[in-house]
Parts: C-alpha cells; sequence; structure tokens
C-alpha cells in the first residue's frame, strides 16, 4: 500500500510510475499537447541508459563540434524532457531542429509525433547494469524512494515498482513501432569503448543527416568520454542541491561502464533476474549485445 511520502514523491500516469520532483500535471499536458515539428528530434530511453550522455552528444553533432552550449548550459536546459516543467519554458523560440529527451514509452508521445517525420534515436542498457545504476540513484536522490537492500530493490525493479515502468515493457514499445526510417537504435553497451564511441557518433551524425569531419569527430568523442563530461559541471549535476542529489552517497555520473552488475548481483539473483526479463522478451526477435553473456 502506498504510504504519505510516496505519495508525496509520486504521481501516477497511464499506470507509471512518475518522480514530482521532474513531472508536474502540467507538464504532462504541455507535453500531450506538443506539436511535434518534422526537424525535432528525440533521445529516448528507458531511466539510466544514458539519456545525459545523448543530452551532450547530440548539440555537439548538430552545432559542429562547438563546445559553448555543453560548458554554458544545464543539461536539463540543453536537451529539455518532454514531459519535464523545463521544456515549455527553454523550447519556445528555439531555433530548428529541437532536440529533446524523453523516457515516455511509444504510446505515450504526443499524437502529432506519430504523423510527423521527428526522428529518433532510442538508447538500451543492458537491463541487469540499469538496474545497478538505478539502485544507486535511488539511493542518492531524496525525491525517489530508499531503495532498500539491492535485493529488495530488484524485486520492484522487475515488478515495476519504479519510474517509468518496467524496463521490459519500455524496451517493447520502441521496438515495436511504426515508425521505421525514422528511428535509430544504440546500445549503451556498443558505445562505451573508446573506439565505439568514435563508431557511435559517427552513426548518429549520419542518421541526423551531418558530416562530421575527423578533426570534429575527434573533439566530439573526446568531450563525450566518461571521464571528461564526468568534470563539466553542466552535465554532473553537481549544481543540484545536495539536498535532492546527495553525492556524497553516490555520484550521478558514477562509474559509466558496462558489467558493473557483477559486482552487485548473486548467482541467485542473476538467475532470477535473467529468467524473468528472458520470459518477458520471449516472441520477440530482437538482438542485444548482452544476450550471450
Ligand atoms: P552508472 O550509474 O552506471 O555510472 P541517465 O543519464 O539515463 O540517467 O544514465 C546515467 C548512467 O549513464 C550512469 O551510469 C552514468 O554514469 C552513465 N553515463 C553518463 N555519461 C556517460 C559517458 N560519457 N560515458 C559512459 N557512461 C555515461
Amino acid at each position: 500500500m502506498a504510504t504519505t511520502d510516496h505519495r508525496k514523491k509520486y504521481l501516477c500516469h497511464h499506470g507509471l510510475l512518475l518522480p514530482k520532483v521532474a513531472l508536474s500535471e502540467e507538464s504532462i499536458q504541455f507535453s500531450m499537447a506538443f506539436e511535434v515539428q518534422d526537424d525535432d528530434i528525440f533521445a529516448v530511453t528507458y531511466p539510466k541508459s544514458g539519456t545525459t550522455w545523448m543530452q551532450e552528444i547530440l548539440p555537439l553533432i548538430l552545432n559542429g563540434g562547438d563546445l559553448t552550449p555543453v560548458q554554458t548550459i544545464p543539461n536539463w536546459d540543453r536537451v529539455p524532457w518532454l514531459g519535464g516543467p523545463r521544456a515549455p519554458l527553454v523550447l519556445g523560440d528555439r531555433p530548428p531542429p529541437r532536440v529533446m529527451v524523453s523516457h515516455w514509452p511509444y504510446h505515450l508521445m504526443p499524437p502529432s509525433f506519430y504523423t510527423s517525420k521527428a526522428k529518433v534515436i532510442y538508447v538500451t542498457r543492458n537491463p541487469k547494469d540499469t538496474a545497478v545504476s538505478s539502485f544507486h540513484f535511488h539511493g542518492m536522490a531524496s525525491y525517489l524512494d530508499d531503495p532498500g537492500t539491492f535485493d529488495q530493490f530488484l524485486d520492484k525493479f522487475l515488478s515495476r515498482q519504479v519510474i517509468y515502468g518496467k524496463w521490459t515493457d519500455h524496451v517493447k514499445s520502441w521496438r515495436n513501432t511504426d515508425i521505421e526510417g525514422r528511428i535509430l537504435y544504440m546500445t549503451y553497451d556498443a558505445a562505451v569503448f573508446l573506439q565505439d564511441l568514435r563508431a557511435a557518433v559517427l552513426r548518429m551524425a549520419q542518421f541526423l543527416g551531418r558530416e562530421l569531419s575527423p578533426d570534429i569527430l575527434e573533439k566530439v568523442v573526446d568531450h563525450c568520454q566518461f571521464n571528461n563530461m564526468k568534470t563539466n559541471i553542466m552535465s554532473n549535476y553537481s549544481l543540484v542541491p545536495k539536498d535532492i542529489m546527495d553525492t556524497g552517497k553516490s555520484l550521478f555520473l558514477r562509474k559509466g561502464t558496462t558489467g558493473d552488475w557483477r559486482n552487485h548481483f548473486n548467482a541467485e539473483q542473476e538467475a532470477r533476474f535473467s529468467a524473468i526479463i528472458k520470459k518477458e522478451m520471449e516472441g520477440t526477435s530482437f538482438k542485444f549485445p548482452w544476450d550471450d553473456e
């Protein structure tokens, strides 16, 4: 049963638990009525799958490697959340192409999105690492429920008692769309190492119709590496007051790697988690880099 504290922290929208700090009834209304334009670009993720990374990479690809926005504008205003309270304030007079991030599942995008030509980059991350990242995030973000033990948190994660619902529902919603041709599927895992980040940036640039010279490509890749992004105060959430995000408990840009789940899951948890994800993904034909781990 929901406690008063839980009700204070979350709202429920189409069965999804959403954090009140990041969304309100008004901001959701704005999102639902949002007039999507053909040149809009959305980076869509399930939480803790690389959203902040996209807020760094995409402006640089689109502006030819000019570091000014990523060094002077906080990520939440630079590439706002569709659904968040900053979107109405910062998108107003922004020249096209407008870039936004979103955690909405496919069916909760604004109606005008489906008939537009807007492009989508959908980023997926190994669900085990996503769960680990989310566990630490719940430990540091006072506006989310305390995660409890890792074992307790895994149960919540697997039973949709976390923000934006189940990982499997989110991934399936975006993999079964009728917007083929204007959606690019990326994985966090395939971009994490340096060579792969270069390839990932190139793929995104190509998808967005941007050509990057070798020098600019190197500049973008260098700036967007974990260790460099980690020190960018416009992107590492250190501007957020400590009573909202306690970086003494965990950094937002925490480890930035793949396979950290091995340091958290025991054998029983791994077997339980894998069996549930496998069952829920039954009947789908998507292949992920972590499937054969
Ligand atoms: P970890 O907690 O595993 O470190 P989101 O932005 O969707 O909330 O995702 C946050 C996760 O993406 C965190 O994972 C964070 O460290 C990671 N991340 C952000 N920028 C990154 C980068 N440049 N390289 C690798 N990982 C990055």
